[in-house]
């Protein structure tokens, strides 16, 4: 029986994806795998069996990639999988930014104890009156699982989309709605959009992207939506558009000192992803992937090893899966311990990513397999050796 330890508490929508193949452990040092979630596995030992830590969510910050990669083992996470979480909260943002809705929900509790308050309403709403989203122009700045079903979902409400993105992968780009106007510049979004949202991940050439300059290239009144990270907006620049007038409104998911202490910043405690559905849809997805591997050797959404898309292993083959250095040396020594060992390769895959890559051989013979997976164990550059039937 195969056994996974699971760090933090995963969705059993998850875990009861696992076959009768699989127990769940208390003991992480003894688990092939381990489920994550947010546990800080940076100062963990890791047991020898393990061969695959699956976190459900997106962020990996919390495991020690690289030593992982050195250990052979793979880690995987759950691109998307949170993706329609994030994207109603957005849209939830966009009606947010254009009605009254915080302010006259305010006025209702204050005035909860006027037993005239149905006709003080009528009164009072003139100043909580908003505007409609159709018809207005949206800028959407990252078009990747959450992008794109913001873009998507802002054209079904009758809102104009224009779309920035200039790494959007091939299956990103096929998920658009055509209607989506595609900006080659970020400053044609800045220019023409009376709504902006921010979907990119936060790394040096994004980090502080809106600042003073970008600000000063928007349409007076702007709405701002931030729900990707904190330090993608220069929070001086930002502070200073909201006080001029120059940003109507800043919308984000993220509470940090500065940020609250804007005007005219509506701040969310990073509710983006917090969603049941989400948390079941990660878990789900983690299983699947580590199963997945375990059982084929197959990488889907790994962070540290590249993905290799495998069937099951044919009835009567064994799969040698090696996990290793990406250096052709090594791949040219793997070759030749095969075929030292007299291994006949019946079908064979070789990925790279940066530093690691996976190479699998299908072959015939099962003994053989064995002894060449014994023989590669102890190189140097090579990570794990594995044999699968
Ligand atoms: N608020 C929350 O709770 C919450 C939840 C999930 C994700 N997020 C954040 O949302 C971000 C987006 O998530 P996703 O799942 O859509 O990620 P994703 O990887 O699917 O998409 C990111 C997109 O940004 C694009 N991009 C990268 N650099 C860019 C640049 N300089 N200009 C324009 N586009 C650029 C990429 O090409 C990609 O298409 C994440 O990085 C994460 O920080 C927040």
């Amino acid at each position: 029986m195969r056994l996974i330890h699971c760090l933090n508490n995963i969705s059993s929508q998850g875990t009861d994806l696992l076959s009768d193949a699989y127990g769940l452990s208390e003991d992480a040092t003894t688990a092939e795998g381990i489920l994550v979630r947010s546990a800080a596995m940076h100062d963990m030992e890791f047991g020898e069996n393990l061969l695959a830590i699956a976190r459900a969510g997106a962020g990996v910050n919390n495991i020690p990639l690289e030593r992982c990669a050195q250990e052979g083992i793979v880690v995987f996470n759950t691109p998307g999988a949170n993706a329609n979480a994030v994207k109603e909260l957005v849209l939830c943002a966009l009606l947010l930014g254009s009605r009254g809705i915080i302010d006259g929900i305010a006025w209702c509790k204050d005035n909860a104890a006027d037993e005239n308050i149905a006709k003080s309403a009528e009164k009072a709403k003139k100043a909580f009156a908003g505007r409609e989203i159709a018809g207005k122009r949206l800028g959407v700045i990252g078009l990747g699982a959450i992008g794109a079903l913001v873009a998507n979902a802002a054209i079904d409400l009758g809102m104009d989309v224009y779309g920035y993105d200039p790494y959007v992968s091939v299956g990103a780009a096929w998920r658009l709605n055509p209607a989506v106007h595609h900006a080659c510049e970020l400053t044609e979004i800045f220019a023409e959009c009376d709504y902006i949202t921010i979907h990119v991940p936060a790394l040096p050439n994004t980090i502080g992207m809106i600042n003073e300059d970008a600000i000063n290239h928007m349409k007076d009144g702007v709405v701002f939506l931030n729900f990707s990270r904190d330090t993608l907006v220069d929070n001086n620049a930002m502070a200073t558009g909201l006080s001029s007038g120059k940003v109507g409104a800043y919308i984000t998911d993220f509470a940090t000192p500065e940020i609250m202490r804007m005007e005219h910043a509506i701040v969310l405690p990073h509710l983006g992803a917090s969603t049941e559905e989400a948390e079941d849809n990660c878990a789900m997805m983690a299983v699947r992937q580590m199963m997945a591997y375990l059982e084929t050797g197959s990488i889907t959404n790994s962070v540290n090893f590249p993905a290799c898309q495998l069937g099951p292993v044919a009835s009567g083959c064994a799969r040698i899966a090696v996990l290793r250095a990406n250096d052709p040396e090594v791949l040219g020594r793997a070759a030749l311990v095969l075929q030292d060992q007299g291994c006949v390769i019946e079908n064979s895959v070789d990925v790279t990513r940066k530093d690691t890559a996976y190479s699998v051989y299908d072959v015939a013979d099962t003994a053989a397999a064995d002894q060449a997976a014994a023989a590669l164990s102890d190189w140097d550059g090579i990570y794990k050796v594995r044999v699968i039937r």
